[in-house]
């Protein structure tokens, strides 16, 4: 009964093959109106629960959806309408879901309730946000470069910004795809260390960088975030803000980057800030086709949990 939690701890063959199946379920389907099923029905008898303690659009949707395609049922939960919110343990929380339910997403704040939770649950649980990391945006992520570019191993993904927990994802998957990575942003927002020896450690390059240009030389991917994430503090809004304006991506910074390199964010994105207009609707631009693979790799990371 594997658990989806890190693209780091998941097995990197299973990672291959999450993204392969993901690609040819992608495909099969291709131009059928979004609600008919699939033709194979995998998750036929499952019901999914997707729980959420941040808001959310795409997660929502894409795992909502993804379950039906595949025959399953899910039930959407609000982490403050459960007694999760209102003192009830994790691992009670956990142990009681696994009565009910046959797998569980949770959208949460510290990972280690994450991790309680697939400690004390007796179904598999996925990750669909922590304030530490985003893996199956990454997965989506990964599929969009391949079905854009090829395969990702080799190349030299650019991420501008706040090295925040997309940034740690990207970084795992640096390191179990075999693509370098170079990070560029203020060293107050330097990316999680863990994640980066991680990545090191497995052979990936990655280089920390202070100069926005400099570092998309060379660029087949250039990515970026929001500025703000919904852990952080409105607080410091306005000192996020300063020290990341000269990481904003624009034209100007696109064209240190390959001619034909793409430009991901995994949005919601705010415009104008992180990222331009021109450039998020752009002809470099993939940022819908990775809204849109959301749903394809998470239907594979389903699958992969219940071994069906
Ligand atoms: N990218 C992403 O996870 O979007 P949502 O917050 O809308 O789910
Ligand atoms: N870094 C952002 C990603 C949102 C999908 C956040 O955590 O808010």
């Amino acid at each position: 009964m594997p658990h989806f939690l890190d693209i780091h701890t998941t097995d990197r063959a299973a990672l291959r093959a999450m993204i392969d199946q993901a690609h040819s379920m992608k495909t099969a389907r291709a131009d059928r109106p979004k609600g008919t099923a699939d033709d194979s029905q995998p998750l036929q008898g499952r019901m999914v629960a997707l729980i959420f303690e941040k808001p959310s659009t795409r997660t929502r949707v894409s795992f909502d959806m993804g379950v039906r395609q595949m025959g399953g049922q899910s039930m959407v939960l609000s982490g403050s309408e459960m007694q999760l919110g209102h003192g009830e343990t994790i691992a009670d929380t956990a142990r009681v879901l696994s009565r009910y339910v046959d797998l569980i997403m949770i959208r949460t704040f510290e990972e280690t309730v994450l991790h309680e939770l697939a400690e004390y649950a007796s179904v598999p649980v996925i990750n669909g946000l922590t304030n530490e990391s985003h893996p199956c945006q990454i997965m989506a992520d990964i599929l969009t470069y391949e079905e854009h570019r090829g395969p990702i191993k080799g190349r030299r993904v650019v991420w501008l910004g706040d090295g925040n927990n997309v940034c740690a994802s990207f970084l795992h998957a640096a390191g179990q795809f075999g693509f370098d990575m170079v990070f560029a942003g203020p060293d107050a927002l330097d990316p999680d260390p863990k994640a980066v020896a991680f990545a090191r450690a497995q052979g990936a390059q990655v280089d920390i960088m202070r100069n926005a240009e400099a570092a998309v030389a060379g660029a087949d991917l250039v990515v970026t975030d929001t500025w703000v994430s919904m852990h952080d503090s409105q607080s410091n809004r306005e000192r996020r803000h300063n020290l990341l304006r000269p990481y904003q991506v624009n034209d100007a910074l696109m064209a240190h980057a390959k001619p034909d390199a793409l430009f991901m964010h995994c949005l919601p994105a705010h415009r104008e800030e992180e990222v331009t207009n021109a450039v998020m609707d752009g002809p470099q631009s993939v940022v819908f086709d990775e809204a849109e693979n959301r749903l394809h790799a998470q239907k594979a990371v389903m699958r992969y949990c219940l071994g069906v």
